[in-house]
C-alpha cells in the first residue's frame, strides 16, 4: 500500500533570524515510516525540520512551515491508499512576517498571529472511499475527550492519543487508539519504534 505520514515541526517565521515551533523530535513520525517499509509498503514521508537520518527506502519531503506542509499533504494524497499525521502543526503563525531582522525596543512586543490551515482537518473533508485517514492528539489533559473529539471532527478512520509527557521529544511512547466504531485499544509501552508497529498492525488489520 502506499502510505503517507507526515513528522516533525513546523517553524512560522517571525523575521529572518526568529521563529515560533514547538519540541516535537520527529521520532513517532519517523517510527512509523521505518515501521510501513519494513512491513513492505511504499513510504512517502514528508518531515518538519528535524535532525534524524529518515530511514532507508522511504521518500522524504522537507518542509518548513504548516503552509509548506499543507501543499505537500494536498500534493501526495490523491493515490495514497493510508495517511497517518504525526506531525505537531503550529496552529498559529505571525500575521505579518518580517524581511529584515526585528529591532529591540523599550516596553512590551505584541505579536499577532493568524491561524494557519488544519491540514488533517482538510484532507479529512476530501477524504476519498477507501482512503484510511489516521490522525495524532497530543494532550496535557483530558486525553480522551479531546482525541475524541478531533476523531470525529476531522473525519478520522483512527486517532491515536498521547499524553504529551508520555510521547512529545520522547523516546519512547505510550498510545490509546480510537475508532469510529467505538473501539479503544491501548498499545503497549515501549520504543516508538515497537508503538509504530503496533499500531500499524491495528490499523492495518482489514485493509
Ligand atoms: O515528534 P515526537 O517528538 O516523536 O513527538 C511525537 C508527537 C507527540 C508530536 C506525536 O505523537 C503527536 O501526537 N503528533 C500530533 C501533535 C499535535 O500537534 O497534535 P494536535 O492535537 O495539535 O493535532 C491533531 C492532529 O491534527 C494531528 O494529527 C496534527 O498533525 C494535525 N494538525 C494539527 C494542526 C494543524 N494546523 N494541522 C494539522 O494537520
Amino acid at each position: 500500500m502506499k502510505i503517507l505520514i507526515t513528522a516533525g515541526p513546523t517553524r512560522e517565521k517571525i523575521d529572518p533570524v526568529r521563529y515560533i515551533s514547538n519540541n516535537s523530535s520527529g521520532k513517532m513520525g519517523y517510527a512509523i515510516a521505518q515501521a510501513a517499509c519494513e512491513s513492505g509498503h511504499e513510504v512517502t514521508l514528508i518531515s518538519g525540520p528535524v535532525s534524524i537520518t529518515p530511514p532507508p527506502g522511504v521518500k522524504v519531503i522537507k518542509v518548513v512551515s504548516a503552509a509548506d506542509m499543507a501543499n505537500a499533504v494536498h500534493s501526495n494524497t490523491f493515490d495514497a491508499d493510508v495517511i497517518i499525521m504525526a506531525a505537531a502543526v503550529a496552529d498559529y503563525r505571525p500575521a505579518r512576517p518580517l524581511d529584515s531582522k526585528m529591532k529591540k525596543l523599550p516596553g512590551n512586543l505584541f505579536l499577532e498571529l493568524e491561524r494557519t490551515e488544519d491540514i488533517l482537518g482538510t484532507v479529512g473533508n476530501n477524504k476519498k472511499s477507501g482512503q484510511l485517514l489516521v490522525g495524532f492528539a497530543a494532550e496535557t489533559d483530558d486525553l480522551e475527550k479531546n482525541a475524541l473529539g478531533k476523531l470525529e471532527r476531522k473525519n478520522l478512520d483512527w486517532i491515536a492519543a498521547n499524553l504529551v509527557a508520555d510521547g512529545f521529544g520522547t523516546d519512547t511512547n505510550r498510545i490509546t487508539l480510537y475508532n469510529r466504531n467505538g473501539e479503544k485499544i491501548s498499545l503497549p509501552v515501549g520504543s516508538k519504534l515497537a508503538v509504530a508497529h503496533d499500531m500499524l498492525k491495528v490499523i492495518l488489520r482489514n485493509e
